[in-house]
């Protein structure tokens, strides 16, 4: 069988920046930021994201297009048998973060619903908040828009990497990015907003924990795809003239706009309209409506805004359901379209207890932590960070001519982070990430 590849750089970087740009950078970093006190906790996400984030997209990107292949396969190529085991805890790291991933994206389906009726366009926050929480603990409401979110990631990957993919990303993102634009200046506007962009820009270190520091890392792994093989799945289908240093600087680069201007869009706004910055995870559902129902035309707003939540949201959730399927395709030989069908429906089961785990099921904890909550805690605070740690040994220990060799500019010079990138992927990196997972426990 032909590999399957992109039509171009740009669209494989649109591809991967579109991996990359989702429920991440719109629903969990904006609340999170908020939850740990605002600047100094961006500071801390600024420095994971520039030194760990755009090494390791390097390291992943670099790995899946020498060996041509998704995870499990890439990581054998240059480690032997033993090492693929980490493509596989991979595997189910996708698998995880998709359940519950799919559940988020089905709010974002319902809430573009919402916009369509006028219940949601008041300023009124507890009433928004009311909604937001009456929706998510339903016991059977979320789960349709689960089932729906589930069903068209699993269509679109059904579709193939060609018109699957790329043609969903190359368009939209441009529309949303603009899109917030326009809302950051709705949002700067509102009385009382500076509050919010000094408690966002201005960092209060008195307020740094060592468990921030671990929240910061696993933020910066799940917004920018890291630690489980997606960006190694979507190098695999890189031809090998592609320069990949800058394809994943460029990813780094765009995503992480793409958060600090989503705070600045949201944060203000939450100070503005009386609504406690620690809320969580509703925040960015629950504040929106409330910067549409200030906006001329408002309605129109609240359901492009949504809309294209949804479609970065898609376009995220196909990544992580292409890591889960070309896992199969690759290692097995099995035909794309039942595997995708079979994991979808596997991933929308686990993905209901996900769901009701914030309502129905509330008193089952673990930990002290929702289903749901472990879902997310395991993915981002463990796996990923496994993943980050052994990407890198994997390229410093093991991969490093090849991986050097491709990364050399043109004329065959060493581009002048070279140096840095070696001790970084052998010591520092590995190192620095066990140290903060260590420090937790
Ligand atoms: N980065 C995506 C987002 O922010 C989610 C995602 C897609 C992801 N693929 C991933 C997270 C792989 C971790 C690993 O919405």
């Amino acid at each position: 069988m032909v590999r399957a590849a992109w039509g171009s750089r740009v669209g494989f970087i649109l591809a991967a920046a579109g991996s990359a740009i989702g429920l991440g950078a719109i629903w969990k970093f904006p609340y999170v930021t908020a939850q740990n006190g605002g600047g100094a906790f961006l500071l801390l996400f600024l420095v994971m994201v520039f030194t760990l984030g755009i090494f390791i997209m390097i390291a992943e990107m670099a790995v899946g297009q020498i060996s041509q292949q998704s995870p499990v396969g890439a990581y054998r190529y240059f480690g032997g048998r033993s090492w693929s085991i980490v493509g596989y805890i991979g595997v189910v790291c996708g698998f995880l973060i998709l359940s519950f991933y799919s559940v988020v994206g089905g709010w974002t389906i319902f809430y573009i619903v919402k916009s369509f009726g006028d219940t949601i366009l008041t300023s009124d926050a507890v009433r928004l908040k009311a909604i937001f929480d009456g929706f998510i603990t339903d016991p059977v409401e979320p789960l349709w828009y689960h089932a729906v979110f589930m069903a068209l990631t699993a269509g679109v990957v059904l579709a193939g990497v060609q018109k699957g993919i790329e043609r969903v990303s190359k368009s939209l993102m441009t529309l949303l990015f603009f899109l917030i634009l326009v809302l950051i200046v709705r949002s700067l506007t509102l009385p009382g907003a500076s509050e919010g962009v000094m408690y966002f820009l201005m960092p209060d270190f008195s307020k740094v924990n060592a468990g921030m520091v671990l929240e910061a890392m696993g933020l910066a792994f799940f917004s920018l795809s890291l630690g489980m093989g997606c960006m190694m799945t979507y190098g695999s289908y890189v031809s090998n003239e592609t320069n990949l240093a800058n394809s994943a600087a460029c990813v780094v680069g765009l995503t992480t706009a793409i958060c600090i201007l989503v705070g600045l869009m949201i944060l203000p706004a939450v100070f503005a309209f009386g609504l406690n910055p620690a809320e969580g995870s509703g925040l960015t559902f629950i504040i929106m409506p409330a910067v549409f129902s200030h906006l001329a035309g408002g309605q129109l707003f609240a359901i492009l805004f949504f809309f294209l939540l949804f479609v970065a949201a898609l376009t995220s959730s196909v990544s992580l359901m292409e890591v889960v399927t070309s896992f199969f395709i690759d290692e097995f030989d099995m035909p794309r379209i039942p595997v995708s069908i079979v994991m979808a429906i596997l991933m929308f089961v686990v993905g209901i207890a996900a769901s009701l785990s914030l309502g129905a099921w509330k008193e089952y904890t673990f930990f002290g932590k929702s289903f749901f909550g472990v879902l997310d805690y395991a993915t981002s605070h463990l796996m990923m960070p496994f993943g980050g740690i052994m990407v890198t040994l994997l390229v410093g220990w093991r991969a490093w001519r090849p991986v050097a060799a491709r990364l050399a500019l043109p004329d065959g010079e060493s581009p002048w982070w070279w140096r840095v990138m070696r001790p970084f992927c052998r010591y520092i990196a590995p190192l620095l990430i066990l140290l903060v997972l260590l420090q937790n426990l």
